[in-house]
């Protein structure tokens, strides 16, 4: 791959966050330059083997969701966290075997599990996070929490990066570009503890019978224009370097995602700024992890190639998301009296009281301990299904019933 050097890098305390990158080609011929890096396929595939990509879904037309599955490189392995409902028609049986159809033709590793399976629930209880769960022991609804179940597996299987798909995608070539994007991203990283964030060229809308290829939406125009407001007024210099804040396309290394904590449903991306500032930030008041602070954390913004083209929500979806997304920029710790000012007057009518609403912050994963809770979903949870490389699921169940007859002959 060809992609651009970052040509500024903002520092704010231990955090570094790079400017925009373009991908010059996906697939180069080894000229590197002064302006790009080159970066062999040799070195994309060795990250692809130490990656999990996660894919959340809900209720996503399922074709979309096999798209994008299709899409993922084989070397790295699949986990879909579905949301999806279950009661008639049951979507998620739907996925589920669309999944194990898939395994059955590719041999890819993929797991999957439902977010509302109750034995996951109890996993969490188990574990001792009950952040994630309702009044019930059951995980709640939302984005975010389907993030950490699939990054709880992606530990499992000792994976060294963890990246996101969404699965609304409509163009599966688009999704396989992410995941290369995000790998060269991690081939340029100095840091362990890096992340990658992917910004679109284009978001094409159908605007009177054509397309229109838009380049930002009204809630990462918001989400970017603020983060930069409460960098700008610390440091003292106006920036614009964060064009990413809604990234719902990223992948952290596994290292950063055991130190990060995570904001409930939508709000969890533009939260990951947050946390870094809170944490790490220009006169952070502690630091959350001195190992993290030496070695500095790395953001890469890359833009894609390819368009995005995903399935149209709503307003109200928008809006919760705007709600969401400015709400953590006001409860950040570094933030002053003007950008909370300027916050509140953007957010105007969708506030509902004269203060934002705190976003749910669940604290970070590092300490859990993730064999004992695969274990334990193996064992109990029914919509839990791994598909492991090279074996089918019945050698698999085969396998582990023979693995118990020997453990009972001993
Ligand atoms: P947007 O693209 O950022 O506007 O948000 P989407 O509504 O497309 O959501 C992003 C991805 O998260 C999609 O694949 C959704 O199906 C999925 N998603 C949304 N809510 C949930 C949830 O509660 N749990 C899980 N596991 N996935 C969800
Ligand atoms: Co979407």
């Amino acid at each position: 791959m060809l992609i651009e050097m970052p040509r500024h890098t903002e520092i704010f305390g231990s955090v570094k966050i790079h400017e925009m990158q373009r991908i010059l080609k996906i697939d180069s011929g080894g000229f590197a330059n002064s302006r790009a890096k080159d970066i062999p396929f040799d070195e994309i595939k060795d990250v692809f083997r130490r990656f999990a990509i996660i894919v959340p879904v809900k209720d996503e037309k399922i074709h979309l969701l096999e798209g994008v599955l299709r899409a993922i490189p084989f070397d790295c392995s699949v986990i879909v966290v579905s949301n999806s409902r279950r009661d008639a028609p049951d979507t998620y049986k739907m996925e589920k075997d669309m999944v194990k159809n898939l395994h059955d033709l590719t041999q890819q590793e993929i797991l999957i599990v439902h977010q509302k399976d109750p034995d996951l629930g109890f996993a969490f209880y188990e574990a001792g996070y009950d952040y994630i769960l309702d009044k019930d022991t059951v995980v709640r609804d939302g984005k975010a929490e389907g993030m950490i179940i699939g990054m709880l597996l992606a530990k499992s299987l000792g994976k060294d990066f963890i990246g996101f798909a969404d699965a609304d995608n409509y163009i599966p070539g688009s999704v396989r570009e992410y995941v290369m994007d995000y790998a060269a991203g991690f081939c340029m990283a100095e840091s362990p503890y890096s992340m990658v964030r992917l910004h679109w060229r284009y978001k094409p809308k159908v605007v009177e019978d054509k397309l229109y290829f838009q380049k930002w939406g009204r809630v990462s125009e918001t989400t970017n224009k603020y983060i930069n407001l409460l960098i700008s007024t610390r440091v003292g210099f106006e920036t614009r370097v964060v064009i990413t804040g809604n990234a719902g396309e990223h992948a952290l290394t596994t290292k950063l995602a055991d130190i990060l904590s995570y904001s409930a449903g939508y709000s969890v991306e533009p939260y990951h700024f947050i946390c870094l500032f809170d944490g790490f930030g220009l006169d952070a008041e502690c630091i959350t992890d001195a190992d993290a602070a030496n070695a500095g954390i790395e953001i890469f913004q890359i833009e894609t190639l390819n368009p995005h083209i995903h399935e149209e929500k709503g307003d109200e979806h928008v809006n919760n998301m705007l709600l969401g997304s400015l709400q953590t920029i006001y409860y950040c710790k570094l933030c002053n009296d003007l950008v909370r000012s300027k916050v509140l007057e953007e957010l105007g009518d969708l506030l509902e009281f004269d203060e934002p609403k705190e976003n749910i912050i669940m604290p970070p994963i590092g300490e859990i301990d993730t064999h004992r809770f695969v274990k334990l979903l193996e064992s109990t949870a029914e919509t839990f299904t791994r598909c492991k490389q090279g074996i089918t699921e019945c050698e698999a169940e085969k396998e582990e019933y023979l693995e118990e007859e020997s453990v009972r002959t001993l």
